[in-house]
């Protein structure tokens, strides 16, 4: 049987803080529903001291969504953790997420702690939340920059306070693949009592590497992911939930691991997530992207209509598309034409194609895609 990889989606938490972004509570109670359709294992729903907003929307959706366990970000504060706890009351699960920086650019700069202070702060705020739960996810902010031996002692020492999930986020984005894969692994090898919680991804994406290194981190012996819904966030965003639970399942020659996630909601949940938070999807996105179904070449067009398989790894129903989308441009070859004639449902001899043909090269020039009213009157003239 496949090794279960879970699902922590921060769309709510991480995404809302996309520059330019601002959920009403009615928005993320109906994001919140629709994630639960979706399969994800976790929500986590906000930072419940950081607004009397983001204290009311974290009860509202612990209060109203079943069936996934309610997460609220903490620091590494007694008061942060007791307002959490407060707030996730009436959640069927729930769990308390908190920590703080481990780099030195983070202990130096904002944390102004020694590294001994900051591991007592961090054991402490561990056991204040055990008080409230026994689900405690501790954070490293800044994992990515960090001295490997400080994180091991770290790990270490929050799991033996109670922590059960350990988060190694890679706040600025800044390692690659080969390098967050080593960092996970070195967790895994070098800390005794690892066997006591499960690791977790959280990736930023400023160089691009989010998803990359997600799923390096999860061969590297992680088995929770942290995603938000078209990979908004920070800056330039953290891992794209769509992208990580494509490529496990696509890639399952590598990676012999499955989510509860019902791919066919992946397409209609991305398409919420753009609509409520104003974050166009680029076209070409993948997985959910407008062109990532679509073809639009003389040569695609011929070997996706002979077989699909020639030009897509993605069956698009998979993510709940239609179908692959053939597009009438300049570069499209009589194939992609005559199928799409064929389908508005006409048929040619061979010398009237060709007629058409030259006529639809002349048009396709001057205009970005040949639509269907275009073809029609191509056919009509
Ligand atoms: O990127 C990060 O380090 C975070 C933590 C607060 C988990 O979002
Ligand atoms: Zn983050």
């Amino acid at each position: 049987m496949s090794t279960r990889v879970y699902v922590f989606d921060t769309t709510l938490r991480d995404g809302e803080q996309s520059p330019g972004v601002r959920l009403s509570l009615d928005e993320k109670l109906e994001i919140g529903h629709q994630l639960v359709r979706l399969g994800v294992d976790i929500i986590e729903a906000g930072f419940p001291i950081s607004s009397p907003g983001d204290f009311e929307s974290v009860h509202t959706l612990a209060t109203e969504l079943k069936g996934v366990t309610i997460c609220g970000l903490t620091r590494a504060r007694q008061k942060d953790i007791e307002v959490a706890a407060e707030a996730l009351k009436p959640a069927e699960r729930r769990r308390i997420h908190t920590g703080l920086g481990v780099s030195e650019n983070h202990l130096v700069n904002k944390l102004r702690m020694t590294k001994e202070v900051a591991l007592e702060t961090g054991v402490n705020a561990v056991k204040c939340a055990r008080q409230f739960t026994d689900d405690i996810e501790y954070f490293m902010e800044d994992s990515g920059r960090a001295d490997l031996d400080y994180v091991y002692k770290v790990v270490e020492e929050v799991i033996k306070a109670g922590a059960t999930v350990i988060n190694v986020p890679d706040t600025t984005g800044f390692t690659y693949p080969t390098e967050y894969y080593g960092l996970m692994k070195g967790i895994m090898d070098n800390v005794p009592n690892i066997d006591k919680a499960i690791l977790s991804c959280h990736c930023h994406n400023d160089l691009g590497m989010a998803t990359a290194n997600t799923l390096s981190g999860v061969l590297g012996g992680a088995r929770q992911v942290e995603v938000t819904v078209n990979g908004i966030g920070e800056r330039a965003g953290n891992t794209a939930l769509e992208e990580v639970v494509m490529a496990m399942y696509i890639r399952r020659d590598k990676f012999d691991m499955a989510t509860r996630i019902d791919t066919t909601q992946l397409l209609y949940t991305s398409q919420m997530v753009s609509r409520l938070t104003g974050m166009m999807i680029q076209r070409n996105k993948a997985v959910v992207g407008a062109n990532a179904y679509a073809h639009s070449s003389g040569i695609h067009q011929d070997g996706v209509l002979k077989d699909r398989s020639t030009y897509e790894i993605i069956d698009p129903s998979l993510v709940g598309a239609l179908k692959s989308e053939i597009i009438l441009t300049a570069r499209s070859g009589r194939h992609g034409l005559k199928h799409r004639l064929q389908e508005l449902g006409y048929e040619f001899t061979p010398e009237r194609f060709e007629q058409i043909y030259a006529k639809f090269l002349e048009l396709a020039d001057t205009v970005k895609e040949v639509g269907d009213d275009h073809l029609r009157e191509l056919v009509a003239s």
